[in-house]
């Protein structure tokens, strides 16, 4: 084994020291990363474009020379978001698209724009999230559910064209070392009656997100579209210090920077032979484990994979004509 793998492996033991910046430094020292390859003629799109990840997802890909597609909730912030990019970059190749993702109703017409207007896609993230801090249900659709996995789902099959004329598409859910606490659990996700819990549904989600890709990239020729998910990491967020106030104030010396959590979405999105990633969980440009407990164990892959397109297309296919 060389030592770089030895080193990753002993930080993979010890959580704090790999989700923090001190995996992410020790990683890219000792790996010898390169900066994430230049995008230029390429076009790609990112979700939650206002803040944390997703702003240095947006800032990364223009800056990498991408015509740059932002998806955002709030139209004055996205816009100061745009102009910031097309100074900071040069380039005026910036579109603001707006759609409040936990309304799968907008995301279905978002996803009827999309389609039209963009003929093809190299780089499709899907970085929108958050931590709910009570169950809300618009369109019979939990939020988190509806932002992370129904919006993406929705996207991704209207984009799936797009995609394929980008050969290889890449398509990045933003998941999270949060996935590992939670099993899927289809019924849970589902549920809109039980107890709620915001970052077990979040938790939840995140793990389906995992699936979602294993999923596709069983569908898809990964030469047409490759589909990641990843965890970014432990980064100093606005939605980090929102929803997880105690956990941000205590470890904030260590978080990672924004840019730095964007890291390993931006390299696998210019990564020559990122195909061969297809369905892979990726943190720090490699791809890990899905599991740390036994409990989280699924007793059948494939089936939760065929259950949960099979429950999100039902889901998709209520919003058609809406
Ligand atoms: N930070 C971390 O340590 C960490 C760790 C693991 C995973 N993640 C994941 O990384 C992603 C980004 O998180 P972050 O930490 O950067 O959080 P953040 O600072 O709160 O950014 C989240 C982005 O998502 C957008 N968003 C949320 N709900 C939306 C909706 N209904 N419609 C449209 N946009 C919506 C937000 O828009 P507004 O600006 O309008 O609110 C914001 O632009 C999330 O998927 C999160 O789960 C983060």
């Amino acid at each position: 084994m060389s030592l770089a793998r030895k080193v990753d492996a002993a930080l993979e033991t010890s959580v704090v020291g790999s989700f923090t910046r001190v995996g992410y430094g020790v990683r890219r020292r000792v790996e010898h990363w390169e900066p994430p390859a230049r995008l230029d003629g390429r076009v790609a799109l990112v979700t939650g474009a206002t803040s944390g990840l997703g702003l240095a997802y947006a800032r990364g890909l223009a800056a990498l020379g991408a015509r740059t597609h932002l998806v955002a909730r709030d139209r004055a912030r996205a816009e100061a978001v745009r102009a910031s990019l097309v100074e900071a970059s040069g380039s005026p190749a910036v579109e603001v698209w707006v759609c409040d993702l936990a309304s799968p109703r907008a995301v279905g017409a978002l996803a009827r724009e999309l389609a039209a207007a963009v003929p093809r896609l190299d780089v499709l993230i899907h970085n929108a999230g958050a931590i709910a801090s009570a169950r809300a249900v618009r369109d019979g659709v939990e939020t988190t559910v509806a932002v992370q996995l129904l919006a993406p789902y929705v996207l991704t099959e209207a984009l799936r064209g797009a995609l394929g004329a980008a050969s290889p598409g890449r398509v990045i859910l933003v998941a999270s070392g949060g996935m590992y606490a939670e099993p899927f659990d289809l019924a849970r996700l589902a549920d809109l009656e039980g107890p709620f819990d915001g970052v077990r549904a979040y938790a939840r989600v995140k793990r389906a997100q995992v699936v979602l890709a294993r999923a596709w990239a069983h569908r898809w020729p990964a030469d047409e579209v490759a589909v990641v998910a990843l965890h970014p990491g432990w980064a100093d967020t606005p939605g980090l210090e929102r929803s997880l106030p105690r956990f941000h104030r205590i470890l904030r010396p260590l978080l990672r920077r924004p840019d730095q959590g964007a890291d390993t979405g931006l390299w696998f999105a210019g990564a020559p032979g990122a195909a061969t990633l297809s369905g892979s969980f990726l943190f720090d440009r490699r791809p890990r484990p899905t599991e740390r407990l036994a409990r989280t164990r699924a007793a059948d892959p494939r089936g939760d994979e065929e259950r949960l397109l099979g429950w999100l297309a039902g889901l998709a296919g209520g919003l058609e004509g809406a």
